[in-house]
């Protein structure tokens, strides 16, 4: 690999010539194992992403070089590129991610464009709105909920409340924050609650209209055979698995305190594991919602628990 590197550099000189011709020769000799990891990963997306992340502090450094080397040497670990290039963009806003946090997949911005539906009702009746998302990681469901509110509805107040159970997570959601501050409308307020799922709400006795969440799903070991070796890898274990003798108790201790915890007409809008949201929405029906319903992704997958206090 290094000797290919040696040869151009001999016959080019300016830095983004030597990685483009570095990436080129790379990405032809290592195409199946990047493949295992990467699905359509093309020479193009290599090179972007390598590129933002040698510019994210300016210029390329001096140091070029050995962020080449550490690089591509990543990749055939399969690191996923999110991680390496520290970024991840997300229905409508970008955001900064680490190993603290679970990447944000695409089939989650359905649930803000649920949650944007469920706020386009709501501020038909109600002139201000208390959100909370648990599990928040990222921070990327309320953000991007919020950021869309703003431009929607730029004089709704908003109590919005992002928890975690994780510390690390949670630095993570208000650098987030931080960086987005500018695209929420200034009558939005949020808090960063650390905790286990609704605990720090009953503490502080904070009542919501509406509650979001994509909590750990996979049950461990039950559905491991499912899960893809690079997540199992290289995503935190707090954000994907529930134990599975606990994974029931689990999720009824959160749905309960969701029902206690919802205003009047409030809604919990969920993500979950598709071989278990039919028993979750039986629970949601038993703890006393009197609305329970599943929807799918765009994959065709049941993805979704839409539940509603009452009707
Ligand atoms: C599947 S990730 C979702 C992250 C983010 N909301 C998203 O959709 O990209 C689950 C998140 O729940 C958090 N979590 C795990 N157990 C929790 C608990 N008992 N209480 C609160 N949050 C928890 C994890 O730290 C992780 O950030």
């Amino acid at each position: 690999m290094m000797t290919t590197q040696n040869q151009m550099m001999a016959t080019t000189s300016r830095p983004r010539d030597i990685i483009q011709d570095f990436a080129k020769s790379f990405f032809h000799a290592h195409k199946s194992d990047l493949e295992k990891f990467y699905p359509g990963i093309s020479l193009e997306t290599l090179l972007r992403e390598f590129d933002y992340l040698c510019s994210l502090n300016g210029q390329l450094g001096e140091d070029y070089h050995a962020r080449m080397e550490s690089f591509f040497k990543s990749l055939l670990l399969g690191i996923p590129l999110a991680y390496l290039s520290q970024k991840r963009f997300f229905y409508n806003v970008d955001l900064f991610v680490s190993p603290d946090v679970l990447i944000p997949r695409q089939e989650t911005e359905l649930l803000v464009e649920m949650a944007l539906e469920k706020i386009a009702l709501k501020v038909k009746q109600q002139e201000s709105l208390t959100i909370a998302d648990i599990g928040t990681g990222s921070g990327a469901i309320l953000l991007a909920t919020l950021k869309e509110a703003s431009l929607r509805y730029p004089k709704l107040a908003i109590a919005s409340f992002a928890s975690d159970i994780s510390s690390r997570a949670l630095e993570i959601t208000k650098k987030n924050f931080f960086h987005n501050q500018y695209t929420l409308s200034p009558q939005i307020v949020t808090s960063f609650l650390l905790g286990d799922r609704l605990r720090p709400f009953q503490d502080k006795k904070i009542f919501c209209d509406l509650i979001l969440s994509n909590p750990p799903y996979i049950m461990n070991p039950d559905d491991l055979s499912g899960v893809h070796s690079q997540v199992k890898l290289f995503e935190p274990e707090l954000a994907l698995f529930l134990k599975s003798d606990e994974y029931w108790e689990w999720y009824r201790q959160l749905i309960k305190d969701a029902f206690a915890l919802l205003n009047p007409t409030g809604t919990f809008l969920m993500e979950g594991h598709e071989k278990h949201l039919h028993t979750l929405q039986q629970i949601s029906l038993e703890i006393g919602f009197a609305y329970a319903s599943i929807q799918n992704d765009l994959t065709g997958r049941e993805r979704f628990l839409i539940l509603q206090k009452s009707n």
